[in-house]
């Protein structure tokens, strides 16, 4: 039985061309760019290079680009290190109630520092206000922090205007672009956003390496001491082979964008219609509009995703019931609890996420075995066993395979 994986929100493969890329600089390209010999000097060009491929994929400029270990780093590095950097003119960061925790646990930890933090809340398709948010912003306020697209739901933020507000009240604005990365259009040369985080292994790198974008006159302060690697501002020995696999990966991601983004598109829209057609009282989660290509987060009422997640991997099929970071403990998704997505549907949530390895062939074999699996745990489930009566479920009304 072939393997499908639909979870690439969480992680994605390597991809062949990166892989073969970045293997020279495990084995004979092994020197460490920051020594004056030979062996230093015949890496440094590679950093450089890949530095430049990272840039052109978001029309920045190659000074403008650090590497990191993570986009957790790079979201730690931005929030921190702008809140401290900024700490004579304020101690007041805007951010979302459905950051990824990278972003909202260090708010939390700067509120434990004495920062002071507001948590925007969304409405049911995962949006914020921009009213609110600019309601928000006082004369203490020194950082926006917004994510680009959401990972659980796929919900895109409306960045250019955010950037465009902080901008005129003169705060300074970081977007987590984790998973818009290569999935949607970013400019910064016209979007006027401070920082921008990048991570590798989203995008067909290997795990551990991302990047920070610091457009030019940005405050921030270094939080990893020691070497004057990344201009001083992110100490440590450079990931060689994870920075080149990085660039290449940025240099894939940017060719033949828009039939890639069509692609993810077609896969998503299949398997949304096709659940639609085949399985009734599911709900989609998210924006219907503005959201990510790759994306489809739904409701299946009555059941456990779990459940679901399980049957699905008996026929060898990956997908997941949240994001990576909150599978495996108890706790609902804060993102979908932020949504107010009904109590009795926030057990039964799945994401299916995917990516430019997945064909059509893949969706419909999804398709074929899917029905049946929902039914069955449907059948049962003790909600419908124990004879709760669909219309008085709150939820049912918005489900969109309801007929
Ligand atoms: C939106 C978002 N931000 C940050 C991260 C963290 O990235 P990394 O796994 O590189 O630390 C993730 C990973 O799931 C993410 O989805």
């Amino acid at each position: 039985m072939d393997k499908i994986y639909f979870d690439n929100n969480a992680t994605t493969p390597v991809a062949a061309e990166v892989l073969e890329s970045f293997l020279p600089y495990y084995q004979t390209l092994f020197g460490n760019p920051s020594s004056l010999h030979w062996a230093g000097s015949a890496v440094k060009g590679a950093i450089e290079e890949a530095r430049q491929q990272v840039a052109q994929l978001i029309n920045a400029h190659p000074e403008e680009i650090i590497f990191t270990a993570s986009g957790s780093e790079g979201d730690n590095l931005a929030v921190l290190g702008s809140c401290d950097a900024l700490r004579q003119q304020g101690n007041h960061v805007i951010t979302t109630v459905v950051e990824h925790p990278a972003v909202l646990d260090t708010c939390r930890y700067f509120e434990e520092r004495g920062g002071s933090v507001t948590y925007l809340p969304v409405d049911s398709h995962g949006m914020i206000d921009l009213h609110q948010l600019e309601q928000a912003i006082t004369a203490k306020t020194v950082l926006i922090s917004v994510m680009w697209a959401n990972n659980e739901t796929g919900t895109i933020f409306p960045i250019q205007q955010i950037a465009e507000i902080a901008q005129r009240h003169k705060v300074q604005f970081h977007t987590d672009a984790v998973q818009a990365l290569g999935k949607v259009e970013i400019d910064m040369q016209k979007c006027p956003v401070d920082l921008l985080v990048m991570s590798g292994h989203k995008i067909g790198a290997p795990k551990g390496v991302g990047a920070l974008f610091i457009r030019c006159g940005t405050s921030l302060t270094s939080h990893i001491h020691g070497g004057h690697q990344e201009q001083s501002l992110r100490a440590g020995t450079h990931n060689v082979a994870g920075i080149v696999a990085m660039g290449k990966a940025c240099q894939l991601a940017g060719q033949d964008f828009f039939q890639r983004v069509e692609k993810l598109k077609q896969l998503r829209d299949r398997l949304q219609y096709g659940i639609m057609d085949q399985i009734e009282d599911v709900i989609i989660n998210g924006h219907m509009e503005s959201r990510l290509p790759n994306t489809l987060n739904l409701g299946f009422s009555f059941i456990e995703g779990e459940g679901l997640l399980l049957h699905l991997d008996m026929y060898g099929i990956a997908a997941s019931s949240g994001s990576a970071c909150t599978s495996g403990s108890d706790a609902h998704s804060h993102v979908l609890i932020a949504m107010s997505v009904d109590k009795w549907l926030l057990n039964s949530c799945l994401r299916f996420s995917f990516g430019d390895q997945n064909t059509l062939e893949e969706v419909d074999r999804l398709l074929e075995v899917l029905p049946a699996i929902v039914l069955k745990l449907r059948e049962m489930s003790p909600m419908l066993t124990s004879g709760v009566d669909l219309d008085d479920c709150p939820y049912v009304e918005c489900c969109i395979g309801h007929h």
